[in-house]
């Protein structure tokens, strides 16, 4: 019996780190209770679908994605559907950071970084790189029903300093939760800001084909002010009387011609950088909800900060479910929001925000999102 047992365990070990197809091994969970039901693969430690039901008791698959996991790698427009992003999300001016964070930066002075810089013509670093952790076999370390844990071992990649392990557990729980957490270690001072960056259309492209009815809570009174390279200038833009007030539940279109080059020249709505208003984590920073499907999404964080972005730039075939291949996910289809650190606080020293972690200081991110109903 015993080592029956022990075999067994050797080969679920084994099917458990390297399912087939791995990394685009899909891993379904769901709650007890039936209200939740999310899939995920290795690769970005990526979730794929996610099911919980509407108002009239239908689920329905409220996020972007592809039918063909592997054009996570291989979509050219890498719109980054789902995954955990790293080793630093958003993005770096210029790809370069000093640690010590300095303002003026001296390009070859002391310890400072060069990162593959892969946005506005080499501006700027965006999402960790070339191949940030979005794009990286991450592996299964273990899974239950309910839960599944990632791990990714970041090697010193794309020029970023020292070791960093990260481990990525999606868990889903009765009452239609899902809960994301992230553990970082790393073996030397690296800047460490994730997120996840999950396309959300709550009406799954049944009575609506887009997000521009939904209503949206952001817990906040300040925006990061950027510059054309969408790069932090150090300063905030106070959200009162302005477009950029979603303290009051709002649809997201409320003041939508307002929005026109909001998002740069020709972009219309949000890409922006919210910072919360809590100092506890227990209140949602965000809320988002439609009449369409009844579903009301909260979502609550650890994070200082939320990335929202209609996603203006989508181009990109539906999956099945949602209506493809032969319709595309275009502008404001989906509203990505992202739970994150201050936006490129490493060349902002002026926040005094530390994202410097390390052999003694170790790397959390926790988000929890909640579904319920309107009627
Ligand atoms: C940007 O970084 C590069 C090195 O990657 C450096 O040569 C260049 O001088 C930097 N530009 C500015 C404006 O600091
Ligand atoms: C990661 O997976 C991709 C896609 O299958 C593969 O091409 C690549 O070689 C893998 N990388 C590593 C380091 O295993
Ligand atoms: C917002 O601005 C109005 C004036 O336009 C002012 O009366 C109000 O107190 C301000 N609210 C906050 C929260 O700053
Ligand atoms: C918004 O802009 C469109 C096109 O320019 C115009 O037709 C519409 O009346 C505007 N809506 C509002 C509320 O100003
Ligand atoms: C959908 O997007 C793809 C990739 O951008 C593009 O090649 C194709 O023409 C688009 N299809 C439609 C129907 O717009
Ligand atoms: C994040 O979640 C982990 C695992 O559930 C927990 O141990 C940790 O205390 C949480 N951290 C914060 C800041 O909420």
């Amino acid at each position: 019996m015993k080592l029956v047992a022990s075999f067994v365990a050797l080969v679920s070990l084994f099917h458990i780190s390297r399912g087939a197809n791995w990394p685009f091994d899909v891993t379904t969970i769901s709650a007890p209770d039936g209200s939740i039901t999310a899939k995920f693969v290795s690769f970005g430690a990526t979730m794929t679908e996610l099911w919980v039901n509407d108002k009239h008791g239908q689920a329905r698959d409220i996020i972007l994605g592809y039918d063909d996991n592997s054009q996570l790698l291989t979509d050219p427009a890498h719109p980054v559907f789902n995954p955990i992003v790293g080793r630093y999300a958003n993005r770096i001016k210029n790809g370069s950071f000093s640690i010590p964070i300095t303002k003026d930066l001296q390009p070859d002075g002391p310890n400072v970084y060069h990162i593959p810089t892969n946005d506005h013509d080499g501006q700027d670093t965006l999402h960790g790189g070339i191949h940030g952790w979005d794009r990286r076999n991450w592996t299964i370390t273990s899974k239950s029903t309910t839960s599944v844990t990632y791990r990714h071992i970041d090697n010193a990649d794309e020029g970023f300093p020292g070791i960093v392990t990260a481990f990525a557990t999606h868990t889903v729980e009765n009452g239609g939760i899902l809960k994301t957490t992230v553990h970082a270690t790393a073996t030397e001072e690296t800047p460490i800001m994730l997120t996840q960056h999950i396309y959300w259309n709550l009406d799954a492209f049944q009575g609506s084909e887009d997000i521009l009815n939904h209503h949206l809570h952001i817990d906040s009174s300040k925006v990061v002010r950027v510059d054309g390279n969408a790069v932090p200038t150090g300063q905030f833009i106070n959200v009162n009387n302005s477009v950029f007030d979603f303290r009051i539940p709002k649809k997201i279109n409320w003041d939508w011609n307002a929005t026109v080059g909001l998002c740069g020249g020709e972009c219309q709505g949000y890409d922006h950088c919210w910072i919360y208003d809590h100092d506890e984590s227990s209140k949602p920073g965000v809320s988002l909800w439609s009449d369409v499907s009844g579903i009301r999404l909260d979502v609550t964080t650890d994070s200082p900060a939320v990335q929202v972005y209609t996603a203006f730039w989508l181009d990109t075939p539906r999956k099945v479910v949602h209506g493809g291949p032969g319709l595309n996910y275009t502008s404001f289809a989906a509203v990505a929001i992202e739970q994150e650190g201050y936006i490129d606080a490493v060349n902002t020293p002026e926040w005094g925000v530390d994202q410097i972690y390390g052999p003694d200081r170790d790397f959390e991110w926790n988000s929890t999102y909640k579904f319920s109903l309107v009627h």
